[in-house]
């Protein structure tokens, strides 16, 4: 089967994670030199662990601050904003908080899981962005602490946040999946809408996923790389 083109569709839908942002030096989650074989989240990605230690747990994403903060968005983020800017009908629907998408002139997008430059009121709720580094001061007018408005292990997703993601799914012409396990629930459901509504699917990873055999087009080899080989 020939790879589609974006040239082709009229509603195309990026759904994005962790393995777009890799070739910026970003480390993925999962696989080897994974975020998570390194750290174990129960001690600085859930809100028990914050409740219990919450400088520990902002010194560690601090770390991540800086790290993100000294990386650039690739190709790959910026063949997405390109096609974005050319196709009006173009969204991003991402896993990621890193906020390369935005560094790289995209628009409008879907953050699923929140972003490291945002924090919340622990106490209050109230967010506010924020992109300093180390992020300062710790702590709201109200003497809570801020914490990072991130999707953490055992939270919820934000519903209005999932309700437009839904939207956007349900409505696309081209759905490409671009960098994810898929294996994060709620989140790996949602690509299901827009193949139930019928869009033509792309799944573009490294290796074969729990999902890949609900797509209709793999794409093996580096996100950027792809991208580019749809254009
Ligand atoms: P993972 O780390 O689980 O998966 C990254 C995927 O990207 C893997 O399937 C890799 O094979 C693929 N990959 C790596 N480098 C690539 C490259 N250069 N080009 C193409 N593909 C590449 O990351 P996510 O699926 O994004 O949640 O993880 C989902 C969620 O789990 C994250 O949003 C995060 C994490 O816990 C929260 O922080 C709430």
């Amino acid at each position: 089967m020939a790879t589609p083109r974006f040239a082709d569709f009229e509603r195309i839908l990026f759904f994005t994670g962790a393995g777009l942002s890799a070739e910026s030096g970003i480390p993925t989650y999962r696989g080897k030199g994974g975020m998570w074989t390194e750290y174990d989240y129960e001690d600085y990605a859930c809100q028990r662990a914050f409740d219990a230690e919450p400088d520990k747990v902002w010194d560690f994403h601090d770390k991540r601050r800086a790290a993100v903060a000294a990386c650039a968005p690739n190709d790959g983020h910026r063949i997405i904003a390109e096609v974005q800017r050319e196709r009006a009908g173009t969204s991003v629907v991402t896993q990621n908080i890193d906020g390369l998408h935005q560094r790289s002139g995209a628009t409008d997008i879907v953050e699923l899981h929140g972003s490291l430059w945002r924090v919340r009121c622990d106490r209050e709720n109230i967010v506010r962005d924020d992109t300093s580094v180390p992020m300062s001061p710790r702590t709201c007018t109200c003497g809570a602490y801020w914490r990072p408005d991130i999707v953490w292990f055992e939270d919820s997703l934000d519903h209005r946040v999932v309700r437009r993601a839904r939207e956007l799914l349900e409505g696309c012409d081209l759905l490409v999946s671009v960098g994810t396990s898929g294996i994060v629930y709620p989140a790996a459901d949602l690509p299901r809408l827009a193949m139930q509504n019928g869009a033509t699917s792309v799944e573009i990873n490294l290796e074969d996923t729990p999902v890949s055999p609900l797509y209709q087009h793999r794409l093996r080899g580096k996100a950027s790389e792809m991208l580019a080989s749809m254009r």
